[in-house]
């Protein structure tokens, strides 16, 4: 029976076109910035989004850390949602690496207002913290993948220029966002002082993630990078799995949206699930009323071969990927409905 995992969009195995890009690559030394394969990603992002330069890094979460410590000094604070990745899932890094601290803005989506933001920002007094960044993430994971609108990003991005703050955006899952919406790479350049994106989630790349910005930004993250001890060398061979992902796997993103939505539907008609939350891309999260019968659901799968984790006592949450296949659907429907 064929492994079916669904506990994040992380776990995809690289195609075998991917792996022959990998294995082709033109390679170099990427702490010398001799690597070719890297320095023609950084180029087809940064020309992607409209910015002047790119960074490749290990991590979606290497990209966000760097980023705030580049745009912050300890001591000041940075606005974001209750909900973001950098706040909740990257090991305290905020306060670790750069001695900031988080003002959260409480949403039911992760999608905050500009008047959100204003009320959050310190006064010039020595007893305040400065306030010094923004951060947006999109899709929004811990919301269910939910999704910012143009209108909703042309309002934060022109409040950030406003009150002269920095806009960092994590996209660890951006291109889920832009298949679903109206606008295009460039107007998230414009956008957003800073990016990051990620190749190894829905993009199914094995590795790695970019951060985009000016030129004295990435110059200073490049720095930062080193320092954070994620200067890599032969790493053209990762590099070109992202070149194949950023070419290849973009449109298709729209499949893993339609396969989450037909889940959905069943998950809906299933009497002992609770709660379903909105699910605008690929991620389906739903609960149950029980913490008893988390286990006991992740078990009927996994006799089945197919492998989920819990996001909270009372919570799954699928992922659809691109190793999610026609046949996966039925597999998932057909255990979704004999869980008793
Ligand atoms: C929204 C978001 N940002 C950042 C990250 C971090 O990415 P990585 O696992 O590559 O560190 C993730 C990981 O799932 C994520 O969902």
């Amino acid at each position: 029976m064929k492994l079916l995992d669904l506990r994040s969009d992380t776990v995809t195995q690289p195609s075998e076109a991917m792996r022959n890009a990998m294995f082709n690559a033109p390679l170099g030394d990427d702490v010398f910035e001799d690597d070719p394969s890297v320095n023609a990603l950084e180029n087809m992002a940064a020309d992607l989004f409209g910015k002047e330069a790119a960074l490749f890094c290990s991590s979606g979460t290497q990209t966000n850390q760097i980023a705030i410590k580049v745009h912050t000094r300890p001591g000041d604070e940075l606005i974001c949602d209750g909900f973001s990745h950098i706040y909740n899932y990257e090991g305290g890094g905020i306060a670790f690496n750069s001695g900031v601290q988080a003002r959260l803005i409480h949403t039911k989506d992760g999608i905050f207002s500009p008047d959100e933001i204003r009320e959050r920002i310190n006064s010039d007094n020595v007893h305040f913290s400065r306030t010094s960044l923004i951060c947006v993430e999109n899709t929004v994971n811990k919301a269910g993948g939910s999704i910012w609108s143009k209108e909703k990003l042309e309002l934060v991005s022109q409040c950030a220029k406003e009150e002269n703050l920095p806009l960092h955006l994590d996209g660890a899952r951006l291109f889920n966002a832009i298949v679903a919406s109206n606008y295009t790479t460039k107007d998230i350049g414009r956008y957003f002082d800073t990016i990051s994106i990620c190749l190894s989630k829905g993009l199914g790349a094995p590795v790695g993630s970019l951060l985009l910005g000016d030129k004295s930004f990435i110059k200073e993250s490049r720095r930062i990078r080193k320092v954070f001890g994620g200067g890599m060398r032969q790493a053209g061979l990762l590099a070109a799995a992202g070149q194949y992902a950023l070419t290849h796997n973009i449109d298709r993103l729209k499949n893993d949206h339609e396969n989450c939505q037909k889940i959905a539907h069943v998950i809906n008609e299933c009497k002992y699930v609770h709660e379903v939350l909105p699910h605008a891309s690929n991620l389906l999260i739903f609960k149950f009323k029980d913490a008893s019968v988390t286990p006991r659901f992740i078990a009927h799968f996994a006799a089945q071969g197919i492998k989920l984790v819990s996001s909270g006592p009372t919570t799954i949450r699928f992922a659809f990927h691109l190793d999610v296949t026609e046949i996966d659907l039925l597999r998932i429907e057909n255990a979704l409905r004999s869980f008793v």
